[in-house]
């Protein structure tokens, strides 16, 4: 039986603006989804996903997720008309928008084929496989989300360009919440898409600014200055509003964490519905935040960054 195993990941500054090749910060964190892979008789694949996940994400993702496997497969180069198998997905992870959990299956999927066929994919080889994964469910992908679940750690991603590590000094507590929405990234991406062709100037000026943000998040997590790297995280969250890829929920739960004295609080990934990311430096803080947003009735992951 081959394992293998993926990271869920959060997008501290940056998402979307990265499709267009403006860096942006990335942490994995500490839940993951995992993958067997099994021989046995017949033709084809079978899925047992066994992840725990928001109500309604499989269903809807289903499609997606079917597309996603048989490319993986074919990147992998698995041909499962001469052996056939069984996939079973399971893991920590919440399948939940916004939290990686489609890069982290895809990962997990591609390191578990590599390990029951012996191929001895290299990381790289990985995230190119699980990148191929991710079309299905994004269109066109950055490669952020796959790059995060395959390699870890605290990255500043540039599309198409080798990862950087970002180094603090020591890990920094964080909330994300559940909005319990299921969002379609593809969706999200076509949509900033359509609006910059048909608003270029104002977008132009939008993504300027985002550029300069990631940049002074940067230097502001390498200084360990976190209440300046809170405050760029609110200023990223006006952007992604300014480019209508939040929602009322995502603001009403970036309105709680702020109002419980989270140091900034932003959407993260697709939007749409999906996640935020709360910066709540310490156990204290992030218990108060948690419970704070805990008390709205929404699901909470308490984790930490770098
Ligand atoms: C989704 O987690 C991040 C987006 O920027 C899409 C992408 O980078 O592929 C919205």
């Amino acid at each position: 039986m081959g394992f293998g195993r993926g990271y869920g990941k959060v997008i501290l500054f940056g998402e979307h603006f990265v499709v267009y090749g403006i860096p942006s910060i990335v942490s994995a964190i500490d839940k993951s989804t995992t993958a067997t892979v099994e021989r046995v008789a017949g033709r084809g694949w079978v899925l047992e996903d066994r992840r725990p996940a928001t109500p309604g994400y499989k269903e809807e993702k289903l499609e997606q997720q079917r597309d996603s496997i048989e490319r993986v497969l074919r990147a992998a180069g698995i041909d499962t008309e001469r052996n056939q198998i069984r996939i079973t997905l399971a893991g920590d992870l919440v399948a939940a928008s916004g939290i990686g959990a489609s890069a982290a299956s895809c990962v997990a999927l591609a390191r578990a084929l590599s390990d029951e066929f012996g191929l001895g994919f290299s990381d790289e080889r990985i995230n190119e496989i699980a990148f191929e994964g991710e079309r299905a469910y994004h269109g066109n992908p950055s490669g952020v989300d796959n790059t995060a679940a395959t390699y870890g750690g605290l990255l500043w991603f540039v599309r198409g360009k080798p990862i950087g590590r970002i180094s603090i000094r020591h890990p920094v507590e964080i909330v994300m919440a559940n909005t319990g929405l299921v969002a379609n990234t593809e969706a999200a991406v076509a949509g900033v898409r359509e609006r910059k062709e048909r608003h270029p100037e104002r977008y132009g000026r939008i993504f300027k600014e985002a550029e300069a943000l990631v940049h002074a998040a940067k230097e502001a997590l390498l200084k360990f200055d976190l209440k300046e790297v809170g405050r760029l995280m609110n200023e990223n969250h006006r952007l992604l509003q300014e480019i209508e890829v939040s929602c009322r929920e995502l603001d009403e739960l970036v309105g709680i964490a702020m109002e419980s004295g989270a140091y900034g609080a932003k959407l993260t990934g697709g939007g749409l519905g999906g996640n935020i990311v709360a910066l709540t430096p310490g156990a204290d803080l992030q218990e108060r935040v948690a419970r704070a947003i805990e008390r709205e009735g929404y699901e909470v992951l308490r984790t930490r960054i770098g």
